[in-house]
């Protein structure tokens, strides 16, 4: 392995750059010389490709979003873009890439592995869909992002005694919704993994009310529909006063945390270590705290598991 690339693509997610910085230092680290594709897929097609050194990645770890940019790239998932890719590969002497970002993106590391060229992903989105590991970079900043904001709106909502709903990110997956919800003292979390019981959230509502509580928080996620929508209706079921905050891109940016720049370090490092091993189509993470790497193909066809107990446990707590 004489020379590495580092790609991000996608969503882009806070920690991206602790982990380019990582692989761009373990790679000098070892003697190979490394490059950074920018803007992505989209960016790797075009040969928008450049030698990064030590100082290349300097002030960056404590920064959100991408260094080196991102893009959502169709025609890289078309077997000619991906072809288009390699040919750039080749001509700039990249023998492995390391590709961070989430599910979408590590597919696009898998099929780059097919056709010949050794990748490794690196799973960075705010959305923690992954499967088989603990938490995927970003997701730890975005979940503080979300409670910064209820704490916020906790203040407004119950100097008018109103209900909020608040729209989260995570797109097919409620995660971030469920750990916001219980770590934000929500009333209601509602998830694309769980179907709800829409009586039961107004009775939490009314419940809370009686009790003399003098405000409501329900947390929706994404996925299972528009926060804008679901506040009309809970108006209209209960008449009380409700406000809707939908949370949106604020959610992917910021400092990223302690947690998420010391996993973005570790992936980042460990994915360079595998390719100098020789290794290709690996996926890596933290598994029970622990660091692995896995089979890309086997990971992405397992679906990610909410953490039932934590659920269960939101919902025992915000009687
Ligand atoms: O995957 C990260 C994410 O922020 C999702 O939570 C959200 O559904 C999506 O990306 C938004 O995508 P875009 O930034 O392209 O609008």
């Amino acid at each position: 392995m004489k020379r590495i690339g580092v790609i991000t693509s996608g969503g882009d997610a806070p920690g991206m750059n602790a982990a380019i910085r990582a692989v761009v230092r373990k790679s000098i680290f070892h003697d190979v010389a490394i490059s950074g594709v920018y803007y992505g897929y989209q960016g790797l097609m075009n040969g928008n490709i450049k030698q990064l050194e030590v100082g290349s990645v300097g002030d960056i770890i404590h920064r959100g979003g991408t260094s080196l940019y991102s893009a959502r790239c169709d025609e890289f998932k078309t077997r000619e873009g991906q072809q288009k890719a390699i040919e750039q590969l080749k001509n700039h002497e990249i023998d492995g890439l390391v590709v961070i970002g989430g599910d979408g993106s590590i597919r696009g590391a898998q099929a780059l592995s097919d056709l010949g060229l050794p990748c490794i992903g690196v799973p960075a989105t705010i959305d923690n869909d992954i499967a088989g590991i603990d938490c995927t970079i970003g997701f730890d900043t975005a979940l503080n992002t979300v409670i910064e904001a209820i704490d916020k709106i906790r203040d407004t909502a119950t100097s008018h005694e109103r209900t909020f709903i608040i729209e989260v990110m995570g797109r097919d997956a409620g995660d971030l919704a469920m750990y916001a919800g219980l770590a934000g003292g929500a009333e209601s979390i509602i998830i694309p993994e769980r179907k709800h019981d829409f009586n039961n959230v107004v009775d939490r509502l009314k419940r809370g009310l009686e009790r003399g509580k003098k405000h409501s928080i329900i947390i929706l996620a994404e996925g299972v529909g528009e926060g804008f929508q679901y506040g009309k209706k809970i108006e209209e079921a209960t008449s009380y006063e409700t406000r809707v905050t939908v949370l949106g891109h604020i959610q992917r940016g910021g400092t990223p945390t302690a947690a998420d720049r010391v996993l973005a370090s570790r992936l980042g490092a460990k994915a360079v270590d595998l390719l100098i091993e020789g290794k290709a189509s690996r996926i890596v993470g933290l598994k029970d705290n622990k660091l692995v790497d896995q089979d890309i193909e086997h990971v992405l066809s397992s679906n990610h598991q909410l953490n039932k107990d934590v659920y269960n446990l939101a919902q025992e707590l915000s009687i």
